[in-house]
């Protein structure tokens, strides 16, 4: 879509898995991307390369943890010295491993450090980036935001409890973001995806039996890729979503119905 061209996507945690398939997906229609990694910064180097040699457009990876809300600001005045503009922002990066410890689990399990650790890297996230996206957008005449949600606040996945009920409310918080910030003609939408098959998941105790359940549950008979929730991601971005703000899209391949 030749109305992307030129316009700048920042994304939170594009290495990998949904974020990579984001980035790469505006960058292959000619949107610039500024994207963060955490702990894999060659690879964050290859794939801006790549993207910059394969796309022809802009791109550039910067340093971000999402449980250290404070790099927010910091960040995106560097992404200011690179770039001229903000017009989308993705926040898709989540934590794994050890800051989850006592909020991946099951009920009786949980502590508040972890469940804590969850909801600054889920909402406190996105409220930071979206307001610093939201002072960039502004000076272009508007933009659009999207967070990363999952169906695991619909429905039960094991162990997953403080996942689940932070996509809540992420996805709460972006109807709120969506109402305040459309006077700046800035929407903001979520997309809340059933099972894709990246490291994340892959990190889930009992990852074969979810993989092997998703297909089962799936109307389509097959597991969720990164690929398939990108296209929703660029289509909330484009102008062919002007209408459509404070949603959530749910792209599960039909496995949340069943
Ligand atoms: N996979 C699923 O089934 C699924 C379903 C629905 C929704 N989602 C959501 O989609 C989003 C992406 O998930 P994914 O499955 O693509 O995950 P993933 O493959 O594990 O990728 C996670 C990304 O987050 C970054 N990251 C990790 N810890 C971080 C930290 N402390 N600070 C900043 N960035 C950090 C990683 O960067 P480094 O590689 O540099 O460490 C990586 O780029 C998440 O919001 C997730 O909840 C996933």
């Amino acid at each position: 879509m030749s109305e992307m061209r030129g316009k700048t996507l920042v994304i939170t945690g594009a290495t990998k898995g949904i974020g990579k398939a984001i980035g790469e997906k505006f960058a292959k229609q000619g949107v610039n991307v500024a994207f963060t990694y955490n702990s894999n910064k060659d690879v964050a180097y290859d794939i801006a390369k790549e993207w910059e040699e394969t796309y022809g457009i802009k791109a550039k990876a910067y340093p971000l943890n999402i449980l250290e809300t404070d790099e927010f600001k910091p960040l995106f005045e560097s992404i200011d010295k690179d770039f001229d503009r903000v017009d989308f922002f993705v926040s898709n990066a989540m934590i794994y491993g050890r800051p989850v410890v006592g909020g991946y689990g099951k009920f009786m399990r949980l502590k508040p450090r972890g469940l804590n650790n969850i909801y600054t890297a889920t909402v406190n996230a996105f409220v930071v980036g979206t307001q610093e996206a939201a002072k960039r957008m502004e000076k272009v005449g508007g933009g659009s935001v999207v967070t990363m949600s999952s169906t695991g606040n619909l429905v039960y996945i094991d162990n997953y409890a403080g996942h689940g009920t932070n996509k809540a409310a992420v996805e709460a918080m972006s109807r709120y973001a969506a109402t305040e910030l459309g006077e700046m003609n800035i929407r903001v939408n979520a997309v809340s995806g059933g099972p894709i098959d990246t490291d994340a998941l892959k990190a889930f105790t009992n990852y074969e039996e979810v993989k092997a359940e998703t297909v089962k549950r799936s109307a389509l008979n097959k597991m969720g890729q990164p690929e398939d929730i990108a296209g929703a991601v660029y289509f909330l971005c484009s102008d062919e979503a002007s209408w459509i703000t404070g949603q959530t899209i749910i792209v599960d391949g039909g496995t949340t119905f069943k």
